[in-house]
């Protein structure tokens, strides 16, 4: 039986990337994808989220339904020097040589139900079952924790894309982006008593997707679904790899998102160790910062696991077959 799943995205690039994996494991089952302000303006997550459904012959479509708008307390900073001011590479611009887009706006319409009540609709629903895999700022899944707080207890786990604890952030010295998008949401998160797996930049900065394996991929792919999705791929990375080229020095892209979903799919991937997680709300320097002492439980009772090692190899050819091949 295929594990239900929620997956939370401020679809951006990897976010796209993310959702082929999830929908292309058997393991499985997505119940819903829930969009959330983040990388992108909310309309955009939510049109990208179809666009990455347009290129799988998926048989039935998960319930897509947008969340917050906005972060809880902090004003929010899209990332759309990084992922594009689409959300998705600027892949909406693309023209085929009959000047016709390449990915035309969808014309599906999101879920009229709201994502914090559709996720705990369906944390009530399957209790002890669900798993929810957030993969942006927290802020859908903290307002759904203080709406209904019991129901959300009965979560599975949620396992989430986020933070930095033995490694430098990628917005400021020490935060990352998901958690210093939204640190309130993030610390109720953490109060919550809901099971949690950090997948932090810890891990996912060793899940790198080579530019060549990409090209090699699209060129080796014929017509039909493999076509299009490697085409796909393709297209919405090139300026994400661009930009780790010019900041990171690194010639492919880091695949924070893809890997929060691998951990659902396969958790022997990943090697996790207990910890009291907090998140810094206030601090001038330091306001998104994880905190934490992963050598020791000093600091309070553990909260969470923390994913401090992976198996590069093992991810890597679980995400070429499943998104690329
Ligand atoms: O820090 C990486 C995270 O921030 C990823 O989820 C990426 O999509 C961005 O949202
Ligand atoms: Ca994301």
């Amino acid at each position: 039986m295929p594990g239900r799943v929620i997956l939370d995205t401020d679809t951006g690039v990897d976010d796209a990337l993310a959702i082929l994996l999830a929908m292309r494991s058997p393991e499985l089952r997505v119940e819903a994808i829930t969009g959330v302000c983040g990388n992108t303006p909310l309309e955009n997550c939510v049109r990208n989220i179809y666009l990455t459904l347009s290129v799988l012959d998926a048989h039935e479509t998960p319930v897509v339904a947008q969340g917050e708008v906005r972060p809880l307390v902090r004003e929010l900073a899209f990332a759309g020097d990084i992922h594009g001011d689409d959300g998705l590479g600027g892949v909406t611009r693309l023209v085929d040589a009959d000047g016709r887009r390449a990915y035309p706006d969808p014309d599906q319409r999101p879920s009229t139900v709201h994502a914090v009540d559709l996720i705990t609709d369906l944390a009530g629903r399957y209790p002890g079952e669900l798993i929810l895999i957030a993969v942006g700022p927290l802020t859908n899944v903290a307002r759904a924790v203080m709406k209904d707080p019991d129901r959300m207890r009965g979560l599975r786990e949620i396992i989430i894309m986020g933070g930095a604890f033995e490694t430098g952030g990628n917005v400021s010295p020490v935060a990352e982006f998901n958690i210093h998008a939204d640190p309130h949401a993030a610390q109720i998160v953490c109060d919550a008593g809901i099971p949690l797996v950090f997948v932090p930049l810890d891990v996912t900065r060793q899940a790198f997707l080579d530019a060549g394996t990409i090209d090699r991929f699209a060129a080796a792919a014929g017509t039909g679904e493999a076509g299009a999705r490697a085409a796909f791929v393709r297209d919405c990375t090139s300026s994400y790899v661009a930009f780790h080229r010019q900041k990171r020095g690194v010639n492919g892209c880091f695949l924070h998102d893809p890997l929060a979903v691998a951990v659902a799919v396969r958790e022997e991937l990943v090697t996790t160790v207990p910890a009291r997680v907090d998140v810094e709300t206030a601090g001038d320097l330091t306001t998104g910062m994880t905190v934490s002492d992963l050598r020791s439980d000093r600091w309070g009772d553990p909260n969470a696991r923390v994913c401090t090692a992976v198996d590069v190899q093992a991810f890597t050819r679980l995400f070429e077959e499943r998104v690329l091949a």
